[in-house]
């Protein structure tokens, strides 16, 4: 998979998230707690703007009808056959990448 930058690593504070576009995806960027989490960034439920929603404890609830999804595995919480996508996210540097299928 190919790794591609998102953002620098100072534009996404821990406790805040991003939405960025990258290999022609919209995706969901989360700092929890210094940890990096990307997700697809589209709701599969209605597409709301996960990078919208309050996370909790690694859970991000969708700000338009309040589906959730564990950002660590993009699983639904509520159905596990749901998926919001899960990339692998690393710091090189300032550089936060992601890799694409
Ligand atoms: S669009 Fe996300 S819960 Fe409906």
């Amino acid at each position: 998979m190919p790794a591609v930058r998102v953002a620098a690593l100072s534009e996404i504070p821990p406790g805040t998230a991003r939405e960025v576009v990258a290999g022609g995806r919209i995706l969901a960027i989360f700092n929890v707690a210094g940890t990096l989490r990307a997700v697809d960034g589209i709701c599969p439920h209605a597409g709301g703007p996960l990078a919208e929603g309050q996370v909790t404890d690694g859970i991000v609830t969708c700000p338009w009808h309040g589906w959730q999804y564990d950002l660590a595995t993009g699983t639904n919480c509520v159905n596990p056959a749901i998926s919001a996508g899960c990339h692998t996210v690393r710091v090189e540097g300032e550089d936060v990448l992601v890799d694409l299928p």
